[in-house]
Formats: structure tokens, C-alpha cells, sequence
């Protein structure tokens, strides 16, 4: 089942058509839907019903308050990686106990800003880090929960820049080091070793390298309750991939079937931090065609929405499937699709084959629900669009477009500059 739809030619979010949004909305925005994200966390979630799981919703793939308070409601905890996405998920109400925080540079106020909220625990990924976690905690009379990063050296093969479980890679510990640092954990009295935990990369369309890393981390667990550590929580981490274009990921159902076997032996609770997977077909891009011109004999088609809003394409070369949000019969032609961005990387899709869309049509950049407007900037001092969430035939507007003022509100000009 699929909430974006054709009916009657119309591009549909659930019972909404995109055309008729757009005129109240006005373009570009991002669009979401209700039912597939609702729908998308259900099944991740409900697919390890069968053992003591927690799945920690990575927000750094979308990150709005309304979707949030959407996951939270149905019980995710949160993985995290900074204090800013602490902050965000403490306003939506997450449970500080579900919380994770992860990633390799965490600042010692945003490491105190997690220890007075209680997080469970942090993914701690140098020995440096460790005594620092320490400090602060001994500082505030708290204990840690700690668990060490570990480096799988697992291939992902997966994009270059998101894959991450290479030991080449700037994340996480080797296994024999992690093992050095867990025997340290001991000697310091404000951490307690909780859990291991890992994260191989992201947009994995295969299952075995999940499981290659579950088994290298229930090794690890082993080894460490020889020596005594009482570890509970063994964190896989995130990087389930979806269909941006031909990719045949597993169905949730098949991933967690192929790591429940080996987890329950293991014995843990198991945490998953799934972004990508849960938002990334939940949500659309919707644009205006604002001319098209051919040069070269080559076809553009220039958009309203740009690199600035949906960076994807531009930075990773990400295949977004783009169609028109009115159907008709068209002539297909191949068009580079691009934005107003005065930059020749500002594109979304190059030497595409489309449907011949004209000057005031509508289309939609499919699959831009992850790491879309999470990723948006105003460069070119392009003010950041809206984020609509659709539920049933209603919409809502859960971010608002920025307006001008909003470009200069942090910014001021020195005395001395004003004559
Ligand atoms: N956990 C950790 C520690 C991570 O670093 C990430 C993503 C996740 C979980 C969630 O991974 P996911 O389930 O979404 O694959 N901007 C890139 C993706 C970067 C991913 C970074 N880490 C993109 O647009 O493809």
C-alpha cells in the first residue's frame, strides 16, 4: 500500500491531493505522510516483537517536533548526536531512560546535558571520551550508562560517505581495543558498562552484513561477561536501506527475522536506531517548474526547490525519483532537473528521462522524507520551506517557512560599522 498515489491523474497524499495543497501551501514544500510514517514504525518495531527490544529512532533523518512526538507516542526511544537533538527530543517528550547518544565528538556541555537528563546510555567511541564522560558524571554525582562503539569492520557496501564500519573509518574502537577499554570502564567509578553497540553505515540493501555484526558484537558480550561485566544492552545501530530507484532492500520483517535468531542467544536487549527506513518514503518534495530551456541540445528543466533544500542528489550523486504531480500523456524527454542555486552541482537529477513537464507544472521529488529537510540550509540565502504532514484528508503545517527576517534575526552589525 502506498499513501502517494495517482487518482484521477492527481498525485495524492493519502486523500489529499498534492495539486490542491499546493495552492494553499504554495511551493516548494515538504510533504508527509501520517499513515505511511505511522505505518513504516509499526512494522520495524512490531517485526521484534519476539524478543526484549528497544528501537531508538535516529531523529538526525528528519527531525521534526511533530514526528517525533508521532514515534514517541508509539513508544521509541531516541538516538542522538548532539545536544541540539537532545534538546529536541526532550520538547517532544521522549523518555530520557530510552535515550542513546551517539557519535564521535561530544562536547563536555552536551555530555553534561545528557547526564542530567538520565539518558540510558552513551555510544562511546575513544578512550578520551571515557575519562572525560568520567569527569563530568563525578562532577554531577551521576553515574554513566557506557557503551563502547565498535568497529565491526563489517563492508556495508554501501556509499562511500556513509558507510562506517570499515576500520579505516573515523568510527568506533577495534574489538581488541574495546575489550582494553571495558577493563578500564571498571576502574572508573562514575561509568557503568551497560551495552556494546555499532553502526555499519547507512542505506544497507543487504541483510548479512547485520548479522556478520551481530555475531562479532554477541563474541564481544561474551567475552565481557567472562570478565565480569554485566552488559544488557547490545545496540546494532542504524543503516536499513529503502527504494530510492531499482534497490531491493529487506522488508523490515526479513531483517529482524535474520537477527533475531542469533540475538536471542545472545541474551541482550536489543536497541536498533533505524532513520533512514521509518521517514525516508514517508515524505516528498514538491517544486514548481519555473522555466525550461534547452542549450546544447540538452534539455533543463529549472525547478523552484534546490540544493539548499533537498542536498541529496548534489552531495552524494543520491538517485531521487521525480515525477509530475498531474498525470497526463506526455512526451518523455531527457532533461537535467535543477534548481535555482548558483552552483552547476545544484541539480536533482542529470540526464534523467522524464516526462516533458512545462513552465507552472508541479513535481514531486520522491523519497525525500530522510535526510531532506534534516540537511537543508538557506545558502543563498534561500529562507528554509514548509513541512506538511498529511493524515487522512486533513493536513497540517509542521514547520513553518521561514520568512526573510528570519535570515539576519542572529546576525548584528558592530558599533563601529554604523555611521
Ligand atoms: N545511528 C548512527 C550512529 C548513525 O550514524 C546513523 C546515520 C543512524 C543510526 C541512522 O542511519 P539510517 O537508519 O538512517 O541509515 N545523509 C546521508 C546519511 C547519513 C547517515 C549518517 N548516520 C544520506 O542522506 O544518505
Amino acid at each position: 500500500m502506498n499513501d502517494f498515489c495517482y487518482r484521477d491523474l492527481m498525485l495524492h497524499c493519502e486523500e489529499m491531493p498534492v495539486l490542491e495543497l499546493a495552492r494553499k501551501v504554495k511551493t516548494p514544500f515538504y510533504l508527509y505522510s501520517h499513515n505511511t510514517l505511522l505505518n513504516h514504525y509499526r512494522a520495524f518495531d512490531g517485526a521484534f516483537s519476539g524478543i526484549p527490544h528497544l528501537v531508538c529512532y535516529a531523529l538526525k533523518a528528519n527531525s521534526n517536533q511533530a514526528l517525533l512526538k508521532l514515534f514517541i507516542n508509539c513508544g521509541a526511544g531516541l538516538d542522538i548526536v548532539s545536544g541540539g537533538e537532545l534538546y529536541r527530543g526532550l520538547a517532544a517528550g521522549v523518555d530520557p531512560g530510552k535515550v542513546v547518544y551517539s557519535g564521535v565528538g561530544k562536547r563536555t556541555d552536551e555530555i553534561e546535558y545528557a547526564l542530567r537528563a538520565g539518558i540510558l546510555m552513551f555510544n562511546v567511541e575513544s578512550s578520551q571520551e571515557l575519562e572525560v564522560i568520567n569527569d563530568c558524571a563525578g562532577r554531577l554525582g551521576k553515574r554513566a550508562g557506557i557503551a563502547l562503539r565498535v568497529n565491526p569492520d563489517v563492508n556495508a557496501e554501501t556509499h562511500p560517505y556513509i558507510t562506517t564500519g570499515l576500520k579505516e573509518h573515523k568510527f568506533g574502537l577495534d574489538i581488541e581495543e574495546a575489550l582494553k577499554e571495558y577493563r578500564r570502564i571498571r576502574e572508573l567509578s562514575f561509568l557503568e558498562a551497560l551495552g556494546v553497540s555499532c553502526h555499519i553505515g547507512s542505506q544497507i540493501t543487504k541483510i548479512s552484513p547485520f548479522v556478520d555484526a551481530l555475531e562479532r558484537l554477541g563474541n564481544l558480550v561474551a567475552r565481557l561477561r567472562e570478565e565480569g561485566s554485566d552488559i544488557r544492552y547490545l545496540d546494532l545501530g542504524g543503516g536499513l536501506g529503502i527504494t530510492y530507484n531499482e534497490e531491493t532492500p529487506p522488508h523490515p520483517r526479513e531483517y529482524a527475522q535474520a537477527l533475531l535468531t542469533v540475538a536471542r542467544d545472545i541474551g541482550c536487549t536489543l536497541i536498533l536506531e533505524p532513520g533512514r527506513v521509518i521517514v525516508g518514503n514517508g515524505g516528498i518534495l514538491v517544486t514548481e517548474v519555473l522555466y525550461t530551456k534547452t542549450k546544447e541540445n540538452k534539455n533543463f528543466v529549472i525547478v523552484d526547490a534546490g540544493m539548499n533544500d533537498l542536498i541529496r542528489p548534489s552531495l552524494y550523486g543520491a538517485y531521487q525519483r521525480i515525477q509530475p504531480v498531474v498525470e497526463m500523456d506526455r512526451e518523455e524527454i531527457v532533461a537535467d532537473i535543477v534548481g535555482p542555486v548558483c552552483e552547476s552541482g545544484d541539480f536533482f537529477a542529470r540526464g534523467r528521462r522524464i516526462p516533458r513537464l512545462e513552465r507552472g507544472e508541479l513535481a514531486a521529488i520522491m523519497g525525500a522524507g530522510a535526510y531532506g529537510f534534516a540537511m537543508a540550509s538557506t545558502y543563498n540565502s534561500r529562507p528554509r520551506i514548509p513541512e506538511v504532514l498529511v493524515k487522512g484528508g486533513e493536513y497540517f503545517i509542521i514547520g513553518k517557512r521561514e520568512e526573510y527576517a528570519d535570515l539576519i534575526r542572529n546576525e548584528s552589525i558592530p558599533e563601529f560599522l554604523r555611521t
